[in-house]
Parts: structure tokens; C-alpha cells; sequence
């Protein structure tokens, strides 16, 4: 097991670098990460954001949904992640139930930031978790906000589904996206929503925003890694890609992925929905 980083900047990112980056129409490059090894080779790779997704759940447990992720689950695997990267930023979810109010939000978040090394934490909905995220932004706790798909709803969506598709739902998602920013996130996870809602959404909204299918004019992408790398149990989802198929080993996987979000070559149409 290799423990330097070969990256040629080691320095940390932070949440200013990953504006800044939007602003500069520099692609974000995300994926999730779970454990130590393939924390630091993301982190090689130049992956700028790693995010300790509750995703886990469904490929690290072999459940069938994120539900039953606790908090100290994630605070593991947080803390396994952390402790190996170098340059790329940290964001962690809250599992299920762990923020439905702007206290035990507070708490739970610290812990993720204490124990588990976490730079910034996600949580997923709308316009319910406006004064959770006021009172995480007033405490010093950087938010990353998540809409269109949210996997912690699933049974109330009815399903793995895109959102958004109506006029009606796109308005009330940009309404939301806009009332997160206000409230003080500074990042914004938009999964499986039609392109050009994704397009509006980026345009219309300082903060960057990190697409999975949403179509390639968001301000940087993420997949769950296990996708990407075709390991993960059951049909991969249409927005993702093989990327084990540009390279002969996990190394060349990921950095095709890199090159391919910066240079806007994925997601391609037929990762996208209309
Ligand atoms: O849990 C996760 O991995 C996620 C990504 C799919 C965005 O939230």
C-alpha cells in the first residue's frame, strides 16, 4: 500500500477553491469513497471532492436503500476516509432522521466533523430543512444541500425516479435550490433531474452545483465509485458509466473519470434525461 500523495498539488481544497472554481468554469470532479485506499487514490487522481456517501448502505452493506445507515456507520467510514486523503475536500452525509431538526442536526453534524474528520456535511430535501440550515451555517458547519432524487425519500417517491420533470416540480425545485443558498449552503447535489432544469438551476444560483444525471452543464459531477468502477451488485443506473473500460486497472479509471468531467466529455447524452 503506497501512503504519499504523487499529486502534484498536495495543497488542501477548501470550500473558497470549489467557488472559485465555478467561477473560473473549472469542472468539480466528485466521487464517494468509503475506506482509506480508496480514499488516497482518489485523492491521487485529483478528485476534488470525495464525498462519504450514505450510499454505502447499498454497496458497502449490500442493503436495499440508504435507510438503514446509522450515524456512527458513517462516522467510521468518515473517519477511515479523512484520515488518508491529502488535497481533495470532505463531504459527509447525515444519515436518515439525523436532521429533522435544527438541534439534533447541530449535534449530529459536530460529531461527523470531530469524529469523523468531515469538512462539510450533506443532507437531503428542500424547503423543510431551510431553518436546519441556517442554524448549521450559524454554527460554523459547512452545508451541502441535495435535491431532485432524494434516496432517503425513496418510499414516499415511489421509486428510483427522475424529478422535476413538470413545469410545476422544476419551479418548486428552483425555488428550493434558490432558498437553500439563501439559508447559507454552499454546495448543492442535484440528482437525477432533466438537463435543462440542471442548466437553470447552475445559471441561476451562486453556489456550484454537482450534477448525477443532470447532464453535463452542471459545475461538476459525482458517481457512487463502485458504478464507475462496475463492481457494484444489480444494473448499473443509466447516468453513470464503465469507466473500467478506459483503462486496465482502478488508477486509470479514475483519472479518465477526472479527465472526462473536466473536460466535459461525461456525462454524454445518453447519461442525461430530458
Ligand atoms: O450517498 C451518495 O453516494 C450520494 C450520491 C449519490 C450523490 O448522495
Amino acid at each position: 500500500m503506497k501512503y504519499s500523495s504523487t499529486h502534484t498539488n498536495p495543497r488542501a481544497l477548501s470550500v473558497l477553491d470549489l467557488a472559485q472554481m465555478k467561477v473560473q468554469g473549472e469542472k468539480i470532479a466528485c466521487l464517494t469513497a468509503y475506506d482509506a485506499s480508496f480514499s488516497l487514490l482518489l485523492d491521487q487522481a485529483g478528485v476534488d471532492v470525495i464525498l462519504v456517501g450514505d450510499s454505502l448502505g447499498m454497496v458497502i452493506q449490500g442493503q436495499g436503500s440508504t435507510i438503514p445507515v446509522t450515524l456512527d456507520e458513517m462516522i467510521y467510514h468518515s473517519r477511515c476516509v479523512a484520515g488518508a486523503k491529502k488535497r481533495a475536500f470532505l463531504v459527509t452525509d447525515l444519515p436518515f432522521m439525523s436532521y429533522s431538526d435544527p438541534q439534533m442536526a447541530a449535534l449530529n453534524a459536530a460529531r461527523l466533523m470531530r469524529e469523523g474528520g468531515a469538512e462539510m456535511v450533506k443532507l437531503e430535501g428542500g424547503r423543510q430543512h431551510l431553518e436546519a440550515v441556517c442554524h448549521l451555517t450559524a454554527q460554523g458547519i459547512p452545508v451541502c444541500a441535495h435535491l431532485g432524487l432524494l434516496p432517503q425519500s425513496v418510499h414516499q417517491l415511489g421509486g428510483y425516479r427522475v424529478q422535476g420533470k413538470t413545469e410545476q416540480d422544476a419551479k418548486r425545485l428552483l425555488e428550493d435550490a434558490l432558498s437553500l443558498q439563501a439559508a447559507g449552503a454552499k454546495l448543492l447535489v442535484l440528482e437525477c433531474v432533466p438537463s435543462g432544469l440542471a442548466k437553470r438551476v447552475s445559471e441561476q444560483l451562486s453556489i456550484p452545483i454537482i450534477g448525477i444525471g443532470a447532464g453535463v452543464d452542471c459545475d461538476g459531477q459525482v458517481l457512487v465509485l463502485y458504478d464507475m468502477l462496475n463492481i457494484s451488485h444489480g444494473k448499473r443506473p443509466r447516468f453513470s458509466r464503465n469507466f473500467m473500460i478506459d483503462g486496465n486497472d482502478i488508477e486509470a479509471a479514475i483519472a479518465a473519470y477526472v479527465v472526462a468531467v473536466k473536460a466535459c466529455q461525461f456525462p454524454a447524452k445518453e447519461h442525461s434525461f430530458k
